[in-house]
């Protein structure tokens, strides 16, 4: 078996901003109730014309330039999102085109926002087995395009954003630990109800829009209380595998859909607040996004060192969980190409 470590990593998200007092003026919400029950203030929204691939690319390319890559060197293209540019074909195909790559074989996984976890332990198993030297992997949402502006329950927590990182071969393997987990007993917990096999765009004759199905739903409560059991419990089983448990955590990276849940599972864990990234105050909850844009402003901030046991972990809609531990390699953020780079604008968002 070969070893494999995290080369590169990248972020990026888009220019639109929509902060807690424009979300005041949309629905019946106040910025307090947003920050007290979620931490959130602000979260960057795609353009009209912007889909999960167009900022899944630039986020590759900063990951590409950390690890020293270009994109021909990557085996296999992996996209983790719950908002795909189409049903079909995976937005991987289209990201590996816009990469220069068409040819190089691309998949995307679907499993809302334990995506990035998902799609580290699949590419990372790719480079183990001796298929791939080098997988990139991405997590890119552009939620607004699938929240309702006019149902405050769920409006006020989403966000668009892409990251993505670099896994290559190496000798000693920075891969220690991963746990998977999945239970589809009641997908209505957290779901998009329209647009697949179960109700077609076309079963519905018009009436598509008025009953509000091509827009996610969600209990929140119910997800809460699974969100820090299985957190807390992936985690400890991961670290598990490697022999190692909570106290060994030299930084955690959790999902980062409430500050709430962020706190009561590093609570739940004895793992000091210092040792955790929380930056949903700026980006709200971008499901497969959320892990890599922590992780990068963590990176970036010098907080995650080399030598560091660092954990990934995830939870969302399956309902679905995950958790990964890396012994951190050097792995740097690139920078995002300067063409992509735009000035912070007022976000526009559909409310009708
Ligand atoms: O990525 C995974 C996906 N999702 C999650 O992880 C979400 C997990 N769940 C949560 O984060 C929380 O359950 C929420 C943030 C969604 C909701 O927080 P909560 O503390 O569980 O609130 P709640 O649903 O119990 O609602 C409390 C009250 C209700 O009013 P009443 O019935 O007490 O009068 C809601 O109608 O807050 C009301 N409410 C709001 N008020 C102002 C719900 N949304 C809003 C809002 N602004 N945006």
């Amino acid at each position: 078996m070969y070893g494999v470590r995290i080369a590169g990593i990248g972020s990026y998200a888009p220019a639109g901003v929509l902060t807690n007092q424009d979300l005041e003026r949309l629905v019946d919400t106040t910025d307090e109730w947003i920050v007290q029950r979620t931490g959130m203030r602000r979260r960057h929204i795609a353009a009209p014309d912007q889909a999960t691939s167009d900022i899944a690319v630039p986020a590759a390319l900063a990951a590409l330039d950390a690890a020293g890559k270009q994109p021909k060197d990557v085996g296999a293209i992996i996209v983790a999102t719950a908002t795909p540019d189409y049903l079909f074909p995976a937005t991987a195909c289209i990201v590996g085109d816009r990469l220069g790559v068409a040819g190089t074989p691309a998949f995307d996984i679907s499993i809302a926002c334990s995506g990035f976890v998902y799609g580290l332990t699949t590419g990372a198993s790719l480079i183990r087995g001796g298929m791939y030297e080098s997988v990139l992997v991405i997590g890119a949402e552009t939620l607004s395009k699938i929240v309702d502006y006019t149902d405050r329950s769920t409006c006020v927590l989403f966000g668009d954003g892409a990251g993505a990182a670099v896994l290559e071969r190496c000798k000693d393997d920075r891969f220690l630990g991963a746990t998977l987990g999945a239970d589809g007993a009641d997908p209505t917990v957290l779901y998009l109800p329209g647009g697949g096999s179960r109700t077609p765009y076309s079963s519905v004759n018009g009436e598509f829009h008025d009953k509000r199905l091509g827009f996610v739903h969600m209990q929140g409560q119910s997800v809460f209380k699974v969100a820090v059991n299985m957190m807390a419990a992936s985690t400890t089983a991961a670290l598990a595998q490697a022999g190692l448990t909570p106290d060994d955590i030299d930084f955690i990276v959790p999902h980062q859909a409430n500050a709430r849940i962020i706190d009561a599972t590093v609570k739940m864990l004895k793992v000091s607040p210092d040792k955790c990234v929380v930056n949903i105050q700026e980006y709200g909850n971008t499901s497969s996004a959320s892990i890599p844009l922590a992780l990068a402003e963590a990176v970036a901030a010098g907080r995650v060192k080399d030598g560091n046991i660092v954990v990934l972990v995830a939870f969302g809609g399956g309902l679905s969980w995950g958790a990964n531990v890396w012994r951190w390699d050097g792995a740097r953020v690139g920078k995002v190409p300067a063409s992509y780079a735009q000035p912070e604008r007022a976000a526009q968002v559909a409310t009708a």
